[in-house]
């Protein structure tokens, strides 16, 4: 039923072999990446490192650096350009697990299948961990040679905007202070839009900056920025509806983390807030409009969306 909606939704849906492909390369190269940036070993503390690599490694669907690769050849970047902000935004989302699982946030013991980072290094390591992974994010971004300083410079601002206070790190401080409220639509919106939306679209407007340089003074690129935008509200925010829905009707088996905690927690949701099956209309609404922005792309850009098109039509119609 959600499968032909979804297909029915989407213009000129992607081969699937052929996306399949892409996202079976696409992950092993983050996965390369990860191995690089974040050794299972170190100088300084090999527990620390142990943490690190436990939390970026084992696992995980790779959506934000997937959307750093997809957003990039829209616009004709060369993946190795992209290397550096697809690595970031995953190291970043890595460490913002960590810290969701925490005791003192989210309290959960099961992440990506596996024993929570505190609960397998203790809460310390976590904390640390979740320390040491945002900041190599940024090492990352401005240690690769082959971006030009000045686009370094922005996707570090980029970045930084949206994790921080007024980003994921506020939409996390909302999320715990609604925690056994009833929030009202705007009110959970702005909550989602900051913890979850932020990140996804710093991921695609940091493809857009490493695959064309002139974002601030192409007219051409600066529509394409534009709708970019209205794509990664409307996906960013599908996200988190999804992961609302999924914890409320999926087994943890399938999921790799509690399913039913939200409700358990008193979590302000979507699910709260519609029910189930308003929950998963709002999602295929925001695929509509996601797919509704990249249609107005120019048409060169357009014929190479390819990859976000599919990734919005996955977003909603995933099962984990
Ligand atoms: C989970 O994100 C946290 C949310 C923002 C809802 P993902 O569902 O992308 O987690 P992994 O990386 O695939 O484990
Ligand atoms: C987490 O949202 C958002 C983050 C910034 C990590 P959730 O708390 O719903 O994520 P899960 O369900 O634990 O993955
Ligand atoms: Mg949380
Ligand atoms: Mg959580
Ligand atoms: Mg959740």
């Amino acid at each position: 039923m959600m499968q032909e909606l979804v297909q029915t939704a989407a213009p000129s849906p992607q081969d699937e072999p052929a996306f399949d492909a892409w996202v079976r390369t696409h992950v092993a190269r983050i996965q390369a990446l990860i191995e690089h940036h974040v050794p299972a070993h170190s100088v300084a503390s090999s527990a620390l490192a142990e943490a690190m690599h436990y939390a970026a490694a084992l696992g995980g669907k790779r959506i934000r650096p997937l959307l750093v690769w997809a957003a990039g050849e829209c616009f004709d970047g060369e993946p190795a350009a992209l290397d550096a902000a697809a690595c970031a935004v995953e190291l970043v989302h890595a460490y913002s697990l960590v810290h969701d699982d925490l005791p003192c946030m989210d309290n959960d013991i099961l992440r990506r299948g596996l024993p929570t980072v505190h609960v397998q290094f203790g809460q310390a390591m976590a904390l640390l961990a979740g320390d040491a992974l945002q900041s190599r994010a940024f090492e990352v971004l401005t240690s690769d040679p082959l971006v030009p300083p000045l686009i370094q410079a922005r996707l570090c601002a980029l970045l930084a905007g949206a994790i921080g206070a007024d980003g994921m790190a506020g939409g996390q401080a909302i999320d715990l202070a609604a925690t056994g409220q009833v929030l009202g639509t705007n009110a959970l919106t702005n909550m989602h839009r900051r913890k979850t939306g932020a990140l996804f679209k710093a991921s695609l407007l940091m493809g857009l900056a490493c695959a064309n340089p002139d974002v601030l003074i192409d007219p051409v690129t600066a529509q394409c920025e534009q709708l970019l935008r209205r794509y990664a509200d409307a996906i960013g925010l599908a996200f988190q509806v999804v992961d609302d829905v999924l914890d409320a009707s999926s087994d943890s088996a399938t999921l790799g983390k509690t399913a039913g905690k939200d409700a358990q927690q008193g979590k302000a949701t979507f699910v709260t807030l519609l029910g189930l099956e308003r929950a998963w209309a709002l999602a295929r609404e925001l695929l509509s409009e996601a797919l509704s922005a990249i249609e107005a792309l120019p048409p060169v850009q357009r014929a190479r969306a390819g990859h976000l098109i599919t990734l919005a039509q996955r977003i909603v119609s995933r099962n984990h």
